[in-house]
């Protein structure tokens, strides 16, 4: 697509001359006589770059600039100005305008910094019309490779294919998972995600499948199980490599059949759910370790979609970036405009090997740090060498890991509460107490009273 540009100035000959100039070099061109009308202009078909001049009657390129970046915060500005007063320049780029010109410029400068912001900031506001996007959720992209696994996953959706979703971690293997659900014709009814590496295995199984009351201790009554409740849906098996070896065999045989027999139960039940999973493993090497049945991996990869890490997309980081910029803005409740495009390009050389997550928790450090209108580089230096943390408040951190602390506790001790509260080194009661307010329960870490028969493959 021709990126279109929109040039300000009050100067007729000089708005002819650019025009012309711009257009011959391949770029499509608005023009407006001032900050007024391009604002007016603006409305009607937003540009991939403003071009203004500072001196307009009425309204200046500055002012024009604050409202264009309210109502646009990632539309690149460069201003161009007669005089080159430097106070008036650095005002300029202290407030977030992509760079400024001062006239008279040769063309070859001005058309440096033309690809330079439509490098950066191009691609955003371009998306197709908002029907067609919908179905793509919070997927933020721009790079064609992520445009190429959109469309194949569109297509997929539409059948009932089981798709193996797998990508680096932070990748955003979930958010596709939704998105082929919403493109599919079971979007009306539910989409259930389960994270079988969460999960203790003998909840697992109770889980996915449901229980029939008194199956085991402390199953006081009927659970229908997540394969029902996405009775004519999507259930999506996030980190499948993880499904312990024994539930492997309950899960092929429901994918096979197309039935679900509840713990407890002798009696099965016929579902009909679309199965999508997602790892970051890699499975042939489990199957090779015989942790990962192979019949059960050729049901699940019937269509295997791979989403690419954020360092081979990185046309993505600038977008993701700013788009994570002005939703973390409103969270914090603080006036940023942007990025310094030197800590733009810092982000954009960064290899990221927690991919998108890890953008959004740097640029979240970033924007709880901020003291500036625009993100300076240094900011953006320092994030990058700490390893990113997530912002959590120290009262929900300390919350986390109390709760992985007793988890871990009783999945060492198979269950057993008076083991863990020695461990812990608190009296019984009070570790009852500490389970309860996590909602933690020891039978579901118990070991297997029996072998169950699926435990041979
Ligand atoms: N293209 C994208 N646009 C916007 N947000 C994204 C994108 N990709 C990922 N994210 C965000 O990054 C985070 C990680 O995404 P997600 O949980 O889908 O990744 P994942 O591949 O499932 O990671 P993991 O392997 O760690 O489970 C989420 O907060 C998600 O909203
Ligand atoms: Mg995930």
């Amino acid at each position: 697509m021709t990126p279109h540009l929109l040039l300000v100035d009050d100067d007729p000959d000089l708005l002819h001359l650019l025009t012309l100039r711009l257009r011959a070099a391949g770029y499509r061109v608005t023009t407006a006589a001032s900050a007024e009308a391009a604002l007016a202009q603006i409305a009607i078909e937003r540009p991939q770059l403003v071009l203004s001049d500072v001196q307009l009657p009425g309204q200046d390129g500055l002012r024009l600039f604050d409202e264009i970046h309210v109502r646009h915060p990632t539309l690149p500005v460069i201003l161009l100005t007669a005089h080159g007063t430097i106070p008036d320049a650095v005002e300029a780029t202290a407030r977030g305008v992509f760079s400024y010109l001062t006239k008279p410029f040769d063309g070859k400068e001005l058309l440096d910094k033309i690809a330079q912001a439509l490098a950066l900031y191009a691609g955003e506001g371009e998306e197709g019309s908002a029907e067609e996007e919908a179905w793509r959720g919070a997927i933020i992209s721009r790079s064609n490779r992520m445009a190429e696994l959109l469309h194949e996953a569109k297509l997929v959706a539409r059948s009932d294919a089981s798709v193996l979703i797998r990508g680096e971690s932070g990748t955003g293997k979930e958010l596709l998972a939704q998105a082929i659900h919403r493109a599919s014709p079971r979007a009306g009814r539910p989409f259930v995600a389960v994270n079988c590496s969460a999960i203790p295995e003998q909840l697992l199984e109770s889980e996915l499948f449901g229980h029939v009351k008194g199956a085991f201790t402390g199953a006081v009554s009927h659970h229908e199980g997540l394969f029902r409740a996405a009775a004519g849906g999507t259930l999506f098996l996030d980190e499948i490599g993880d499904m312990p070896i024994n539930l492997q065999a309950k899960l092929l045989r429901t994918l096979q059949e197309r039935i679900v027999r509840p713990v407890g139960s002798s009696q099965s039940m016929p579902v009909d759910v679309r199965i999508l999973s997602s790892t970051h493993q890699n499975l042939e090497t489990a199957i090779a370790e015989e942790q990962f049945r192979e019949d059960l991996y050729y049901r699940l990869n019937v269509v295997e979609l791979t989403l690419p890490p954020l360092r081979d997309r990185r046309e993505d980081i600038p977008l993701l970036a700013n788009h994570f910029l002005v939703r973390l803005a409103q969270k914090y409740d603080k006036h940023l405009n942007g990025f310094a495009p030197e800590a733009l390009k810092a982000l954009t050389l960064y290899s990221w090997p927690g991919n998108v997550r890890q953008l959004y928790n740097v640029v979240e450090q970033v924007c709880a740090l901020a003291t500036t209108l625009l993100i300076p580089l240094s900011l953006v230096q320092r994030a990058l060498r700490v390893p990113s943390v997530e912002i959590l408040s120290l009262a929900a951190a300390r919350e986390r890991f109390e709760r992985e602390y007793l988890t871990g506790l009783l999945k060492v001790t198979g269950g057993n509460v008076a083991d863990a509260a020695r461990l812990a080194e608190r009296n019984r009661t009070e570790f009852y107490r500490l389970l309860q307010k996590h909602g933690l329960t020891p039978d579901s870490f118990r070991p297997p009273a029996l072998v169950s028969p699926e435990r041979q493959p």
